[in-house]
């Protein structure tokens, strides 16, 4: 499985807004080819979510996993908890998990390493503030995400990286797709020359994705996809961004 478009839906929905966003998304969408869609919903509605759009294709995940299989973590959800509602891919390490529930690489670390042991495709996303990029340390700071999170994990089976500028993240500015081209590449030479038994499946680009944009991102060389946010949350903004990503591949 190669997941190339993802919707984030962060804390949003309700049973309502499932089978809405489904109409919408079924009416807008002019393929059949399903297989590289994900949706990650609050994980209260994935068995919801899953009833309303059927046996499609698209995949569902969750946006977040515990760095612990079982035992004492009130109100946390496992890796293999989620494998049991038949989820394909987790998110890990997103920066507002970063920021609000202060994770660090290590615990990142772990939720890989829980992720892989349930067959759990693990999505890690990584990106740097507005500071660090305005100080040129975008490099710096994703090296380290990345090296840190993947050191204990020799062999992963698969992984997506998701490249997510937290300066982007829901503020409508985007930076140059030639930017995040040339980023996406350095993830992938760093992952492939430090971490060869990895198996890194593509590198998606998340932050103000929309419609609009989608193109000038999408037909850039290393930009395999998108990780999407806000626009997700509208059926037909997502299918039309769905729409795109099909016409190029
Ligand atoms: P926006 O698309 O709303 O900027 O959010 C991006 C994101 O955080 C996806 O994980």
């Amino acid at each position: 499985m190669s997941l190339r478009l993802i919707a984030n839906w962060k804390l949003n929905g309700s049973k309502e807004f499932n089978d809405q966003w489904a109409q919408e998304f079924f009416k807008n969408f002019s393929s059949s080819n399903f297989k590289s869609i994900g949706i990650a919903p609050a994980c209260i509605y994935i068995d919801h979510f899953r009833k309303v759009i059927g046996e499609c294709g698209i995949e569902i995940g969750a946006q977040n996993i515990c760095d612990e299989d079982s035992g004492a973590r009130t109100g946390e959800i496992s890796a293999s908890m989620i494998k049991d509602l038949d989820c394909k891919f987790s998110l890990i390490g997103h920066s507002e998990r970063r920021i609000f529930f202060h994770e660090s690489n290590k615990t990142i670390s772990k939720k890989l390493n829980q992720a892989n042991n349930n067959s759990v495709m693990p999505i890690l996303c990584i990106g740097e503030t507005a500071d660090e990029n305005q100080k040129n340390n975008t490099y710096d700071v994703l090296e380290s995400q990345i090296s840190e999170a993947l050191q204990d994990l020799i062999e992963l089976n698969s992984l997506i990286i998701a490249y997510e500028p937290v300066w982007a993240i829901g503020t409508g500015k985007t930076p140059n797709p030639e930017e995040v081209n040339t980023v996406h590449k350095m993830i992938k030479d760093v992952v492939q020359s430090r971490f060869p038994k990895i198996g890194l499946k593509s590198v998606l680009y998340g932050g103000s994705v929309n419609s609009k944009n989608a193109s000038s991102l999408f037909s850039l060389e290393h930009i395999d996809g998108a990780l999407v946010g806000g626009a997700s949350l509208n059926g037909k903004e997502f299918a039309q961004i769905a729409n795109i990503l099909n016409e190029l591949y």
